[in-house]
């Protein structure tokens, strides 16, 4: 079985709280106050006031929500929100929830209002300092405060709302309508900052350096004399666990490389020397080619493909785990992301977790603890943390690669010739896109090997031959990305080098599509 640990404290320095009722953007509220320099994490709305208290927050943020607070079984807090002398902002729905337990009074608008507006601010106040009088604001909301509660003055407005901002500078509880979070309010980091710094009175003091120094000690006192193990991916995630881990348990930790033969060029040799000849971690490389080509011989089907690499892969692992002697923990790299727990609004059903596993899913029989040292951070953060811990930037600035690798950029049979083929292709795409000078530079790109073949013409011959698709996208997380409009003389210089340079390809295609309708990788 694979226990969860009780996971490792996050550092004490101020924590904030948000109170989470369903929005879309309750992650963004948690990375603009991690921005101000400030640590935060999300609870369900519905969370108990034990479980609030627990953190000692030195603040509260209550998020925005697709429901109405006027709706009869209307999402709430515990009242001990608004009295506990703790400052709270509340954002849209979080506003007007508060601005309905204390007095106020709300309508549903004849007209919702979504969009930019221009916000006014029309008093002084500590929530506004250094903003300008108007600037852009971004609203999304039905029900509109008409009259604050008690205790409570108005600070801004737009045209459609008379109650834009609300403050109530005594109990330090603050509301706003429109979207501090989101880019296209100009106040936005302002606001957020102010209330956390001016208001709230928290320091910026989440700093990476002592995220490191806190979890080295956290991991000293989860493991103790155990030993640990940890597969080694080459990506970033698992790159900085395993260095952490490695910092605060030296030799008692041992990283399992899975060559699984689906790398691109070079790479498993660079992810070996850099572990083992620069951070000095004990590493076991294990050649597992053979095994990967022997369990994909004849599949076509992409998710089939996945299923047998991501069991090929457990396999291996635990053989390899089962060679060393009393191992207590597994290190796995899960993101805050996966963590979060989150209600859907209106189900009223329990809370859901997603569960992630960077090495595909445990077998249960697997008696291992798992330290997850990373479980409090998101993507960025993590490339902080590499920094900070000196990773060489090969590893902290790599594009993201999926786990299948290369098996799912050769569409149709996977063997060695076609993933020699794509690997030598892909080689290409990336010299030459990361020897041009490029703004934006693209965030992923890669070749993928397609099964077609066509008609070309070579010196005096007739070929009949592969055509590979380059790739390459713009996007900030891979959940939507959109084609990168490449200078055609890089296209072309790309193009000509595939052709002469890789036996059988005799055609590029480059792929013009954006995701959604696309995904990032064909397979
Ligand atoms: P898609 O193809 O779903 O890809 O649009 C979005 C991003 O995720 C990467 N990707 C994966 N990453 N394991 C991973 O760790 C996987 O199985 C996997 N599949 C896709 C993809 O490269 C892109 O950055």
């Amino acid at each position: 079985m694979v226990t969860q640990p009780n996971a490792i404290a996050p550092v004490r320095t101020a924590t904030v709280v948000i109170l989470d009722f369903g929005a879309q953007y309750s992650q963004l509220i948690a990375r603009r106050v991690r921005e101000a320099d400030v640590y935060s994490e999300i609870l369900p709305h519905d969370a108990s006031w034990e479980a609030i208290s627990a953190r000692e927050p030195a603040a509260i943020v209550l998020t925005g929500g697709p429901e109405s607070t006027l709706a009869p079984d209307a999402l709430g807090v515990d009242p001990r929100v608004f009295s506990s002398g703790i400052p709270v902002l509340g954002i849209c729905y979080g506003m007007q929830l508060m601005a309905r337990e204390l007095g106020g009074t709300l309508v549903r608008s004849q007209h919702r209002e979504f969009g930019a507006a221009t916000l006014e601010v029309v008093a002084q106040s500590p929530l506004f300092a250094g903003v300008a009088q108007t600037s852009r604001a971004w609203m999304s909301h039905g029900d509109t405060v008409v009259a604050p509660p008690p205790g409570f003055a108005t600070l801004a407005r737009t045209t459609g709302c008379a109650q834009a901002a609300i403050g109530d500078a005594t109990r330090k509880l603050y509301g706003v309508q429109f979207h501090p979070e989101v880019v296209h309010t100009d106040a936005g980091k302002s606001v957020i900052a102010n209330f956390l710094h001016e208001i709230a009175g928290i320091a910026a003091a989440w700093k990476m350096d002592s995220f490191v120094d806190t979890t080295i000690a956290n991991i000293k006192a989860q493991v103790g004399g155990g030993r640990v193990i940890c597969a080694l991916s080459g990506g970033v995630d698992s790159a900085v666990a395993a260095t952490l881990v490695a910092r605060a348990v030296g030799t008692q930790l041992t990283c399992i490389f899975v060559d699984t033969g689906l790398l691109r060029a070079n790479e498993g040799d660079a992810v070996v020397a850099a572990f083992r000849d620069v951070l000095h971690l004990d590493v076991v490389r294990v050649d597992a080619r053979e095994r990967f080509l022997a369990r994909l011989a004849g599949v076509i089907d992409p998710e089939e493909k996945r299923i047998r690499i991501g069991h090929e892969f457990i396999a291996i692992f635990e053989e390899e785990a089962n060679k060393l002697t009393d191992v207590g923990f597994l290190v796995q790299g899960t993101l805050y992301p996966d963590v979060i727990e989150s209600k859907t609004p209106g189900s009223k059903a329990g809370h859901k977790i997603k569960s992630h596993h960077n090495v595909g899913g445990l077998p249960e029989h697997m008696a291992l603890t798992l330290v997850e040292p990373l479980r409090a951070l998101f993507k960025d953060e993590v490339r902080e943390v590499g920094r900070v811990l000196g990773l060489p930037d090969a590893i902290v600035q790599r594009q993201p690669f999926p786990g299948p690798g290369l098996a799912v950029r050769v569409l149709g049979e996977v063997t060695a010739d076609r993933v020699e083929t794509v690997r030598a292709a892909d080689k290409i795409v990336t010299d030459e896109i990361e020897a041009a000078t490029l703004d934006p530079k693209p965030w992923q790109y890669f070749a993928v090997l397609t099964p077609l073949q066509s008609v070309g013409v070579m010196g005096d011959g007739r070929t009949y031959a592969n055509l590979v698709a380059v790739r390459a996208i713009t996007s900030e997380d891979g959940m939507t990305a959109d084609w990168a409009r490449l200078p055609h003389a890089l296209l072309e210089k790309i193009s000509t080098r595939i052709v002469n340079e890789v036996a059988g390809v005799n055609r590029i295609a480059y792929d013009i599509t954006s995701k959604p309708p696309a995904t990032v990788e064909w397979e």
